[in-house]
Parts: structure tokens; sequence; C-alpha cells
């Protein structure tokens, strides 16, 4: 068995349930969460034969960052729940493997403690009703050193988990949360996901911070193309891990229309959810995408290992898209296209 596939395992004997179950879990029935991993594997591979496979390249640029391996590690909160150290261990793994870090706005640690590991690290935003705390966290995350704001923008509400007993939100510490913001100056409705926004909050995350912004949540090429035309530098095709519409199409299936939507714009094209092998994210950058991003592996990895654990994954992964890549004839990353494989689902 893979050191990967014995990660949830061995998390879930240091977690406390509740938070085990918060990172594992999805919304309402859990079909999304549960079918994400089968998706990518209803992708067959079309082999190329008798090409020269003896150097290999897996290094790419996101948003021109270099990354030696088109893995990156997704946002989410509650990182010191897994490891005592949080968001820093998580970006000293992550930095560790020359990789790119996304950071939650809610995250536990202060940006600036996240920025001075050195990692290479997006914000992820949501907006609020209260745009001051949005503003404060984005100048917060600007001057800390973060390269591209990525908006979540698939959750004007939050996904409604079915809890059976007490959730995480019991027993985490109040200060594991919103680390970026006094939250004693708001109230919870300040807090409220905004669910009045449309393309414009686009320009508007790009004028107030200066940075490229890159559109997480989309699951449709004619979304893709508004968010493109509205400005932004990328998309993640995402359903947020399965959390928050269920029933929502697996990103795997989503990917092709949005890649082939955006073909030619310059507009980067990231996926997550369910990627767990080197061929998934094989098959993720011959249908299109510039990298993919990993959200539970992370957390399991940091659970269990700490940073050491975090590098070890993407370098696990490395490695096996790197085996994956000579197999499939096609020694580049990005050389890769959509007749390298054929969905018979
Ligand atoms: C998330 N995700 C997430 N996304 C986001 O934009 N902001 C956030 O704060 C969080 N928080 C979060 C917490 C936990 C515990 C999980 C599991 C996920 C979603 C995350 O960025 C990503 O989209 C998915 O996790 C990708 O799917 P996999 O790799 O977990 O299957």
């Amino acid at each position: 068995m893979r050191w990967i596939d014995g990660l949830e395992a061995a998390a879930a004997e240091k977690l406390p349930e509740p938070v085990h179950r918060y990172y594992r879990q999805g919304s309402a029935g859990g079909i999304s969460v549960g079918e994400a991993v089968e998706a990518w594997n209803s992708y067959r591979f079309r082999p190329h034969i008798l090409t020269d496979v003896s150097q290999v390249e897996l290094g790419t640029t996101v948003l021109g960052t270099p990354v030696d391996v088109p893995v990156l590690v997704a946002p989410s909160t509650l990182q010191r729940q897994a490891d005592p150290a949080g968001e820093t261990a998580m970006a000293a793994g992550v930095a560790a493997a020359n990789s790119v870090l996304g950071v939650s706005s809610n995250a536990g640690t202060p940006f600036a403690e996240i920025g001075a590991t050195g990692v290479p690290w997006w914000l992820q935003i949501y907006v609020v009703r209260n745009r001051d705390i949005t503003l404060r966290m984005l100048d917060a995350a600007v001057e800390a050193g973060a390269r591209a704001v990525v908006l979540t923008a698939d959750t004007p509400v939050v996904g409604r988990k079915e809890d059976d007993g007490p959730t995480v939100w019991d027993v985490i510490q109040p200060s594991h949360l919103l680390a970026n913001i006094d939250e004693a100056d708001y109230t919870d409705d300040d807090f409220a996901k905004a669910d009045d926004l449309g393309p414009d909050v686009i320009g508007w995350l790009a004028e107030r911070t200066g940075l490229p912004v890159v559109v997480k949540g989309v699951l449709r090429g004619d979304d893709a193309k508004r968010c493109a035309d509205a400005g932004a530098a990328g998309v993640i095709v995402s359903n947020h891990g399965g959390r928050q519409l269920d029933g929502s199409i697996p990103t795997a299936w989503a990917l092709p229309e949005v890649a082939e939507s955006l073909a030619g714009t310059g507009t980067e094209v990231y996926v997550d959810g369910g990627i767990r092998r080197g061929e998934h994210v094989l098959a993720a950058l011959a249908l299109g995408a510039r990298a993919v991003f990993v959200g539970r592996p992370a957390l399991w990895a940091l659970t269990v290992g700490g940073a050491a654990g975090v590098t070890r994954l993407l370098g696990d992964l490395g490695d096996e898209l790197d085996h994956a890549l000579r197999l499939i004839g096609c020694p580049r990353v990005d050389q890769l296209s959509p007749d390298l494989l054929r969905s018979y689902r």
C-alpha cells in the first residue's frame, strides 16, 4: 500500500473525532465528495510508444511562479487542529517542495508568519457582507507578500453539513479560526458570506490588491469565460471538495469544458477535488489544467508528519507523475494534450 493511502486512517488515530469528521465530510448527502476520486478513475489513457522519455520535465510556472511539480496545496481552515504550528508548518512543508500554498482567509495563523516562511502563497478570500473585513484581510495579505488572490465564488451560503454529535465548532479554540481579524470588532452578520456578488468583484479585488485574481469554484465553460472577461488571471475548477452544492458535477468531468472555453485566452486553469495519484494529475494536465491542488491529503499529511509529511506528499505525487509521464510517452508536462486520454463513462 502507498504511504498516501494510509494517511487518512493514521490521521484519524491522532485527531479528535469531530475534527476528523470535519476534514473528511462533504455537504448534505455526500454524493460529490463520494464520487470525486472515482471520476478521475473513469479516464483511460492512450499512451504513445517509442518516444524518448529519458529526460522528464515536471516543472512549470503558475502565474509566473516556478514550481518543481504542478501539484499545489488548496486553502483549508483549521490547520492548527492538524499540527500545533498549523499553517506555518504547512507553509514550511510546501516551501521545501518548491510548490505554492493556498491560505484560507479563515486561517488560524497571522499571514505575516506564513509569509515569513518564504513560501510562495496565494490568499483565498471569502467576500463577506461587511467589506471592511474583506479589505482588512486583503491589506494584511498584500503586506505579508501574497502573490495572488483566490476568490472562492461557490459559497454565497455555506454548504449544509449533516452532523451527528458534537461538531468541530464545539471543540476548537476560537483563536484557531480567523487569526487575521479581530472578531470582537464585528457581529456575526458582518461575517456572513456576501450573496450578491457579480463578476465585477474580480476587478475590485485586482484593483484593491494589485494582484492577479483566480476564481475558485468554476464548474462551467460559460462561467469561466465570464470570469476571464472580467479580468481573472486564472480559474480553479472546483466543487469545494464536495462541501458546497451536493451533487455538483465532479471536477474531473467539468475540467474539459472549462479548459476548452478558455483555450487561447491566457487565463490559467487549475483543478482540485479527489486528486490522489500521479495518474490523476496526469489526466488533469492532459485535459488542460496547468496545475492541480490537493486539499484533504495535505491535511492528513500535516497531521501525520507535520511539515515533513506535507513535503513527502508533494514529492510522492511528483514521483508518480514522473513515472506516469514516462509510461504515457510524453516527457514534458507542457506537451500533454487531450488526445492522450478518453473517457468511457
Ligand atoms: C476546504 N476547502 C476550502 N476552500 C476554500 O476556498 N476556503 C476554505 O477555507 C476551505 N476550507 C476547507 C476546509 C477543509 C477541511 C476542506 C477539506 C476543504 C476546499 C479546498 O480548498 C478544496 O477545494 C478541496 O479540499 C479539494 O478537494 P480534495 O483535494 O480535498 O478532495
